[in-house]
């Protein structure tokens, strides 16, 4: 195809602004561009979401597959309903207590939001994030905005700037700097299109809190309904380069070039080429995704990741870390 080749060569030649200032990366939303910016889960990748040419430059830029929604990012709580329609006094319930956070709440959405961001979804996901840099930067956009993580699509999700630059360098006008993101992990998602709340996506807010503030909060399996499902679990996700392997315990014999990461020591942590051994869940959910991206650059072949045990935030981190080892068996 000839097509493919000029585009590609078209968005390579775009020059990256990495900027500390969220007015200054606003201004590129405000003008109909995007910019990546820092959150407490994973850093996302914003556009004006009523624009339906900037959202499609996110899909542009991260190669993501069009029938994956995205989430639309606001700053206050009140900016919910320029979004979203007929939000069902649970949903309310749940943005009380847990907005600013890592969750994500799947509403029926407003005219106003176009297909672009929803895929053809009647529904819309709606997160507030709790970081402030990422509040300022979203209050001068002066409109809700759409944001995927800033990753290209089917790589680990960024915790850093410097892995959005990695991703995107020349693909994206602008990167809003920050922190190392503090949790590590995408939010939950949680459909409240129906009777009763749904997690979609496990994340830092667990099955168990949820359920403190509306009790018949339930959790969608693989094998449940598929139309309560996220279009997102579809695809190949949260994986690195390297083969990942799910295990109780660390190989005491691995194969050369191997990588270990999880809470539990290894007998022989100096038979890998690279190891972490996290002091809990929260500090594997924090490393993980860096972890994974500092394996490939160094070419690791495979990488075992001890699976987490427990509810809360272990639910998330295996999750994701079975995931990442669905897409590379
Ligand atoms: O923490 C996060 O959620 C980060 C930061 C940047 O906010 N964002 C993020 O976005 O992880 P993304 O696009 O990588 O993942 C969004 C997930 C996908 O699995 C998508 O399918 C699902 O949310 N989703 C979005 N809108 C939806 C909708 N209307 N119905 C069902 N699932 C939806
Ligand atoms: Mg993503």
């Amino acid at each position: 195809m000839e097509l493919w080749p000029q585009a590609t060569s078209y968005i390579s030649a775009m020059k990256t602004i990495v900027t500390a200032s969220p007015k200054e990366a606003a201004e590129f939303v405000r003008a109909g561009e995007i910019a990546a910016f820092p959150t407490e889960t994973v850093y996302g990748l914003g556009a004006h979401a009523f624009s339906p040419a900037a959202v499609q430059s996110i899909f542009d830029a991260k190669g993501r597959p069009a029938d994956n929604p995205l989430i639309v990012h606001i700053f206050d709580k009140g900016q919910a309903d320029e979004i979203a329609v007929a939000i069902p006094p649970y949903a309310r319930l749940l943005m009380e207590k847990f907005f600013p956070g890592p969750l994500t709440l799947v509403l029926r959405k407003d005219q106003r939001v176009p297909r672009e961001v929803t895929a053809g979804l009647a529904t819309v996901g709606v997160r507030m994030p709790d970081h402030d840099r990422a509040i300022e930067f979203l209050r001068l956009c002066d409109s809700p905005v759409a944001a995927p993580s800033a990753n290209r699509a089917g790589r680990p999700s960024p915790t850093t700037w410097q892995a959005v630059l990695e991703d995107l360098d020349g693909r994206i006008p602008c990167i809003l700097t920050g922190n190392r993101t503090a949790i590590g992990l995408e939010s939950t998602v949680v459909d409240c299109t129906e009777d009763d709340p749904a997690v979609l996506r496990p994340g830092a807010v667990s099955l168990e809190e949820l359920q403190t503030v509306v009790a018949s909060t339930g959790a969608v399996t693989a094998t449940g309904s598929s139309n309560r499902r996220s279009p997102g679990l579809r695809h190949r996700h949260y994986a690195p380069q390297a083969l990942v392997r799910l295990v109780v315990e660390a190989p005491t014999a691995p194969e050369r070039n191997t990588a270990y990461i999880g809470i539990s020591t290894p007998r022989h942590p100096d038979r890998f080429e690279r190891y972490l051994v996290c002091g809990d869940v929260h500090e594997y959910a924090y490393e993980l995704f860096d972890f994974f991206r500092a394996c490939d650059t160094r070419g690791v072949h495979t990488i075992y990741c001890e699976l987490p045990t427990g509810g809360g935030l272990a639910t998330a981190l295996s999750d994701r870390l079975r995931r990442a080892s669905e897409a590379t068996s």
